[in-house]
């Protein structure tokens, strides 16, 4: 018997819950010419559901999260609730508790028009990030000294292990002879002064880089990364840093691709189970106009198709989200796409 897969699906905040279902619409349109089954769970965690009840990740829920074969995110964050709460609370807790260990970033240019770059265009924009999504400061280490006086100090750690060094270095080498490009891997960091951190970053990257010999590698600052990015983005290929640099360049790949509107990722945890989003949050102030651009939610779900194995169908609503976004939308921004949030939903659906 087929394998039916099980799809939970959070929609989260904001515009989060508008964009998913966009992209559970492209999901039903592939599954239809693909001829693969699924089975979707939806769960209300959220804002909403912390408001009224002060639940943020019932461990019921979680329990659930780690049964599924993917887990499908709009968004999280909510203006009425103070930064943190939710995105340590669920975003966070998700990458940790379900070892997420990869935070893979996609920067392609689809159309040039898009692109705030002058004289750039697509052959000049596509390549990875491999963010590391485990470790880093985002673990939570540290604390306050003497807090809310004068004398306050706050700490606040990275922590780096050689483990999940490894592991994401090596992820990322796998990912250049996937994707057969370039062939090269950048370690991103900053060694002239985080020279502990780094200074096992990149011992590790040229250990792993043995063992890949058909692979280039190259190492940049992350500040010079951000340079090269904006003048010679043609340079590169994957990009492995840690959580936090990983955290900030996304950001700047995502608008040289375009913006949030079309900037997806995928928390993916190898051997376990991976959760797909768009990168651009909740985007409260467009909440139920239907003008938010969905195409990063549906290249979350190509993403999600690809990572389940149906690698046919993800390539075919890549294909299909360039058409929209080529021949269709006068723009990626919320609001200026010349169609509605459903309408940019039906296109990309139809055309697959
Ligand atoms: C991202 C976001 C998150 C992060 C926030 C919302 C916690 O910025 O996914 O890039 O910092 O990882
Ligand atoms: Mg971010």
């Amino acid at each position: 018997m087929a394998k039916i897969y099980r799809i939970a699906v959070i929609g989260g905040d904001g515009t989060g819950p508008e964009v998913a279902r966009e992209g559970l619409k492209v999901l039903g349109a592939a599954s239809g010419r693909f001829h693969f089954k699924y089975k979707t769970v939806e769960y209300d965690i959220g804002a909403e559901r912390y408001l009224e009840s002060g639940e943020i990740l019932p461990v019921s829920v979680l329990q659930e999260l780690k049964t599924v074969d993917a887990i499908y995110l709009g968004a999280i964050g909510d203006p009425r609730v103070k930064p943190g709460i939710l995105e340590k609370g669920i975003l966070l807790r998700l990458r940790f508790e379900l070892d997420q260990y990869i935070n893979l970033r996609p920067v392609v240019l689809y159309d040039k028009r898009f692109c705030p770059l002058k004289d750039k265009s697509e052959k000049d924009i596509d390549f990875a990030v491999v963010r590391e999504n485990t470790q880093g400061l985002y673990c939570g280490a540290g604390g306050f000294l003497k807090k809310d006086t004068v004398d306050e100090v706050a700490i606040q750690e990275s922590i780096n292990t050689h483990k999940g060094i490894e592991r994401c270095i090596r992820y990322a080498f796998e990912c250049a002879r996937r994707r057969n490009r370039k062939k090269n891997v950048t370690l991103c960091g900053k060694t002239n002064v985080l020279t502990f951190a780094f200074d096992l970053w990149e011992r590790v990257f040229y250990k792993i880089a043995r063992d890949y010999p058909d692979i280039k590698t190259d190492y940049a600052h992350v500040d010079a990364t951000c340079m090269w990015m904006v003048k010679n983005p043609d340079w590169f290929d994957v990009i492995v840093t840690d959580n936090m640099f990983g955290d900030i360049i996304t950001d700047l790949g995502a608008i040289i691709q375009g913006g949030m509107g079309i900037a997806a990722g995928g928390n993916i945890n190898p051997e376990g189970i991976s959760m797909f989003e768009p990168i651009g949050g909740s985007a409260p102030k467009y909440t139920g106009k239907n003008v938010i651009n969905p195409l990063a939610a549906i290249c979350a779900l190509s993403m999600m198709l690809d990572v389940l194995g149906e690698e046919q169908a993800a390539s075919a609503v890549e294909a299909s989200v360039k058409k929209v976004t080529r021949e269709k939308l006068k723009s990626l921004a919320a609001g200026k796409m010349g169609y509605s949030t459903q309408e940019v939903g039906d296109l990309v659906a139809k055309y697959l």
